[in-house]
């Protein structure tokens, strides 16, 4: 009697200690400074030139040594959120685009290196709604590949946050995401909602399912404020035409080809629809309409063109090249 009762003493002692502990470290936490944001050097200034060169240039294979210069810089200024998200996007521009090379598969490490490289920039600029919707695309995307179903949820909420910001933006980031799964699951469809309701978010009117329809909304167009992220603008120069491209592959995917044609057809609708340099991919889609659906959604691994717009070789390029050749074959 007397023996358990010491030993239940024991037990509660190393309880108790343990609880102290849990307490103690989680304080421990809270009371550390908070990481201050810092804003870009005059030598962060001039990398972001570098980087808006190759991307609007479509320079793929300036990525390896423009991540060793943005790391070098994030080394010496980890408080400036500008280079973490380049350089997070960086990461994500080379894994989203991995179809440009053969097969490895460490390109997943860039899925990783994003996702924290998002989270710290996040963190340090909280007011950047974009940022926060790539962050949480990135928790996706990792949790996808390692196929850790709590990860995952946890980013689809961070997702819903980051849409509820700035709809404009994110609601087009978070069906992109989303556009990776199978064409009947409902985190597609979910996806191609959000197509849809970026549209409606967009022109302030509900468009049309049946017969849309958007040439009355093309006066709306600005380059500022929330906005501007429905239009064509210097950071995303073919914003509208690689919108609609992917909107067309969602749709067709899903077998909707008469709003997958209009959806296609929509690219052109944009002033510099001849300065596309994927022109030739709408173009080669809406001429094999009757075999779209198929070839999308069994596109063979690695495929660069004939697959929903997410896992291509334009999957960034498609909105942000303005000049250079594309990474398909051009002409039609
Ligand atoms: C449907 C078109 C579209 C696709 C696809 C797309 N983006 Fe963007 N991107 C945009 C728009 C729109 C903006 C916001 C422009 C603004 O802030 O005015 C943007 C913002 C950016 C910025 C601006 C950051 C800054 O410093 O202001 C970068 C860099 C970028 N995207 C890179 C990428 C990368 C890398 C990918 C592929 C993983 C990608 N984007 C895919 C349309 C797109």
């Amino acid at each position: 009697m007397k023996r358990t009762l010491i030993r239940a003493g024991v037990w509660l002692l190393l309880a108790g200690a343990a609880v102290g502990l849990q307490a103690c470290s989680a304080l421990g936490v809270a009371m550390a400074p908070a990481k201050k944001a810092t804003a870009p050097t005059p030598d962060a200034q001039a990398l972001a030139g570098d980087f808006w060169l190759a991307l609007h240039g479509g320079d793929y294979g300036r990525i390896d040594d423009l991540l060793e210069r943005h790391m070098r810089e994030v080394v010496a200024e980890p408080g400036d959120a500008l280079t973490l998200f380049h350089t997070g996007l960086l990461h994500a521009w080379k894994l989203s685009e991995r179809s440009r090379e053969p097969r490895n598969a460490r390109v997943v490490e860039h899925a990783i290196a994003a996702r924290r490289l998002f989270a710290e920039a996040a963190q340090l600029d909280p007011a950047d709604a974009r940022i926060a919707g790539f962050a949480a695309g990135f928790v996706m995307t990792e949790a996808a590949i390692l196929s850790n179903e709590k990860q995952l949820r946890q980013g689809y909420f961070q997702m819903q946050d980051a849409v509820a910001s700035w709809p404009e933006f994110n609601l087009f980031t978070s069906g992109y995401v989303m556009s990776a799964n199978p064409p009947h699951s409902a985190p597609f469809t979910e996806g191609l909602e959000q197509q849809w309701r970026t549209l409606d978010a967009c022109f302030g009117a509900k468009v049309s399912r049946q017969s849309p329809d958007l040439r009355p909304y093309l006066s709306q167009e600005t380059q500022s404020g929330r906005k501007r992220a429905c239009w064509n603008s210097w950071i995303a120069p073919h914003n509208w035409e690689g919108f609609f491209l992917n909107f067309g592959d969602m749709l067709a995917r899903s077998g909707d080809m008469a709003n997958a044609r209009v959806m296609y057809q929509a690219t052109r609708l944009s002033g510099t629809y001849e300065q596309w340099p994927y022109r030739g991919v709408a173009e080669r889609r809406l001429a094999n309409l009757a075999s779209l659906t198929d070839a999308l959604n069994k596109a063979p691994d690695n495929e660069p063109e004939r697959v929903t717009m997410n896992s291509s070789a334009f999957s960034c390029m498609a909105c942000h090249q303005a000049s250079g050749p594309p990474s398909v074959r051009s002409g039609s």
